[in-house]
């Protein structure tokens, strides 16, 4: 079942985080606030946009190990974004057509594309919710038709808890997300790094422009790992976005420090 009760609380002249993504990825579900605040981030990191294309290639081998070669079959997408090409329900529903997917996203945009996207996929659903409020997301009706917790569940949380601030105990967050999980769950991160001036620079505009709070919170290797908690990381461990199980050694980059984002996957034992 697909919830269509998406509507109101768009306002065009304030800028959303999702929107701000959508516009560096190439997408075309955004307003002018939201071009003006990319191209500040664009002004700052040039590579923004390949930075924005190598996290969405990442939520993707992620997302394809897990029901390729993890078995995972239910998927938890928190933080999921405009949908855009090589999403969770098309990479997973390749693999087996009766995996199933629950996107959420706290942006009404985000939800309405996703649910348009969506109609007339039985295996596919959308939440309007925050991450801060997990049990909204986990006692959601649509949570609960579409996702088994007697199951592994694939949980992601891809480019999205960098806007948790610590004042909200992400680490609470998480416990609250991954309690019911059973063993053979997996948890998907990818997580903004302060090793630069530039990414401090980035997390800067949008605290300033961005609408929903959004305090981008950039986090050490540390303590992103604390939020694998419970889980056992798998390989290659936590590193920089695009040495995660690159499709083929072209893709490495030569540097690839420069991409400042770590991600991961961890298994619940
Ligand atoms: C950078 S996008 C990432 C989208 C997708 N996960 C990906 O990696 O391609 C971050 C998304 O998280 C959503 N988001 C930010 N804070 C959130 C919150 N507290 N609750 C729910 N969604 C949130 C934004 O609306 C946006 O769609």
């Amino acid at each position: 079942m697909v919830n269509t009760d998406w509507t109101s609380g768009i306002d065009p002249s304030q800028a959303s985080v999702a929107r701000v993504y959508d516009y560096l990825l190439g997408g075309a579900h955004n307003f002018s606030a939201d071009r003006d605040v990319a191209r500040t981030v664009e002004a700052i990191e040039p590579q923004a946009r390949v930075l924005a294309a190598a996290n969405r290639a990442f939520l993707a081998r992620a997302t394809r190990y897990l029901a390729a070669e993890a078995g995972v079959r239910q998927f938890l997408d928190i933080g999921s974004g405009i949908p855009t090409q090589g999403n969770v329900h098309e990479i997973v529903q390749g693999v087996d057509p009766r995996a199933r997917v629950v996107y959420v996203d706290h942006d009404p945009v985000a939800v309405a594309h996703s649910g348009a996207i969506l109609a007339g996929n039985a295996n596919a659903g959308v939440v309007q919710a925050d991450l801060t409020d997990p049990a909204a997301i986990l006692d959601h009706p649509v949570t609960r038709e579409m996702i088994d917790f007697k199951e592994p569940v694939g949980l992601l949380l891809v480019a999205v808890l960098h806007f948790v601030p610590d004042t909200l105990d992400p680490g609470a967050i998480l416990a609250a997300l991954t309690e019911r999980l059973r063993p053979g769950s997996h948890l998907v991160i990818s997580h903004g790094t302060h090793r630069t001036q530039t990414a401090e620079a980035v997390a800067k505009v949008y605290h300033r422009a961005v609408s929903q709070g959004a305090q981008a919170t950039l986090r050490g290797e540390e303590e992103i790992m604390r939020f694998f908690t419970g889980f056992e990381v798998v390989e290659p461990g936590l590193v920089r976005g695009p040495l995660w199980r690159p499709d083929s050694p072209d893709d490495v980059p030569e540097d690839p420090s420069r991409f400042w984002f770590l991600a991961g996957v961890g298994r619940k034992p």
